[in-house]
């Protein structure tokens, strides 16, 4: 297993060419199993989650080769529709496979999906709106069995803006016949991008971005040559760790109305940032106070795959932000780490106080999950002294060549196989 070597306390300065957004290239990939032609994904991340998604979409019979950073998928030999355990154990994504599965083959068996530990992670929103379409379903011994040869077009409410729950509805509904209409649909930008990729296969989906979409089934739809949206999440790390090293660090892709709540927050942190199209450019002294409160929320909210990441930075900030997790009930597992580290954070339930230490101080940790493990990197490369980020299939599982991209920023990074 990797680690990172980091030794602290420099500035970053520079830009960051950001990869694909993870959060939209995995629905994006089980959505391309709706068409027998070709399908290409643009500018496909190197990650491990998307890799395992692929490896999910071989096990079912298509065919998917990395090109010059683009996916190519060929999913007209696909021909199953159950999926092992091995790979959705592994990938809380492998949920979308229902959707798209019953769309393509009218049936989907799957394994109830793993993915980073930070909470229960039910899926009952995407199984009882499964059954409003007409699928019937039956879950025995950790699968979950899903029938439904004809999709019928429905009225779905869903009590709570649920990003998978609503991407799933729609894989599932673009085929269906007549009608869906999504009330309380989460609004994320993933899912605008996922309406524009499957429009441009010749689905007729709109009002993706607000919180009631509607769906007209087609018969067929076709292939597509497709560039996701760019990551706002990986954007939102670097700049955050610009903030928490000082510095200067711009990022290219990601549209500031994306990151509206964090760039709030880190102007109140005292970070200067300017923003223009869809550049973003942060200035901090390194010097900076503490957010009062943070809470998280669906978008646009502030993104729970930021809070880590914050909590990181307000570790060495003057005064002190009180942190509220509204939706995982685990993601706090990173502060006993940051902790080691000398952050002074007390957590109680979902939420955190973290009193500003002057100086973190290097330290031996090891990340538990993917934003958790982005903390710690962040922490690490604002602390005094050489830290070890130990185990890296979390960070691998997100960050496309995280610390080529920090060094490329200035950081003192090196990434050391054990
Ligand atoms: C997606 C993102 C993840 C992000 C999260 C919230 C992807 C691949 N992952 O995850 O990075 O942290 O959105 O922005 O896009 N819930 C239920 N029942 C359900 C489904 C969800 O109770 O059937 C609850 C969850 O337990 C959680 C909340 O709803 O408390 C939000 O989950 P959801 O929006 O579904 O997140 P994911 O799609 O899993």
């Amino acid at each position: 297993m990797d680690k990172y070597v980091i030794d602290g306390g420099g500035r970053l300065c520079g830009s960051v060419r950001l990869q694909s957004a993870k959060n939209s290239v995995l629905p994006l990939f089980a959505a391309s199993v709706l068409t027998q032609e070709r399908v290409v994904i643009r500018d496909a991340p190197h990650i491990s989650d998307v890799a395992c998604m692929a490896q999910i979409l071989k096990e079912l019979g298509a065919r998917v080769v990395f090109r010059d950073g683009d996916a190519v998928i060929d999913s007209a030999d696909a021909c199953s529709h159950e999926l092992s355990s091995v790979l959705t154990g592994e990938l809380r994504s492998s949920v979308f496979m229902l959707g798209s599965l019953l769309s393509r083959f009218g049936r989907a068996l799957i394994a109830y999906p793993g993915g980073c530990d930070i909470g229960l992670r039910p899926i009952d929103l995407h199984l009882n709106a499964l059954k409003r379409l007409g699928v019937s379903i039956s879950e025995r011994d950790g699968f979950i069995f899903c029938e439904g040869e004809r999709l019928r077009g429905a009225e779905i409410e869903l009590d709570f803006p649920s990003v998978g729950a609503t991407e799933n509805i729609l894989l599932a509904a673009v085929k269906a016949e007549g009608r869906t209409v999504i009330s309380g649909a989460a609004k994320e930008p993933e899912i605008v991008d996922l309406q524009n990729f499957l429009n441009a296969m010749g689905a007729k989906v709109a009002g993706a971005g607000t919180d009631v979409i509607e769906a007209e089934g087609v018969r067929t739809l076709h292939g597509v040559v497709y560039r996701p949206m760019k990551d706002r999440i990986e954007a939102g790390t670097y700049l955050i760790a610009g903030a928490a090293c000082g510095g200067e660090v711009e990022t290219v892709g990601v549209p500031p109305e994306n990151l509206r709540l964090l760039l709030h927050k880190l102007r109140e942190n005292g970070c200067k940032i300017h923003t223009k199209n869809d550049k973003i450019r942060l200035e901090s002294s390194g010097r900076l106070q503490c957010n009062r409160r943070i809470e998280t929320m669906p978008f646009p909210g502030f993104p729970t795959d930021l809070q880590a990441q914050a909590a990181a930075l307000n570790a060495s900030c003057e005064g002190s932000a009180l942190i509220v997790e509204n939706l995982f009930e685990t993601r706090f597992k990173y502060v006993p780490e940051l902790q080691k580290m000398g952050a002074d954070i007390v957590v109680n339930g979902r939420t955190a106080l973290v009193r500003g230490v002057r100086t973190l101080h290097g330290a031996c940790v090891t990340a538990g999950d993917l934003r958790g493990g982005a903390a710690l990197v962040i922490a690490a490369l604002a602390a005094e002294g050489v830290s070890e980020v130990l185990d890296l299939t979390h960070t691998d599982r997100g960050y496309s060549g995280f610390s080529e991209k920090l060094k490329g920023l200035g950081a003192r990074i090196r990434r050391v196989r054990t």
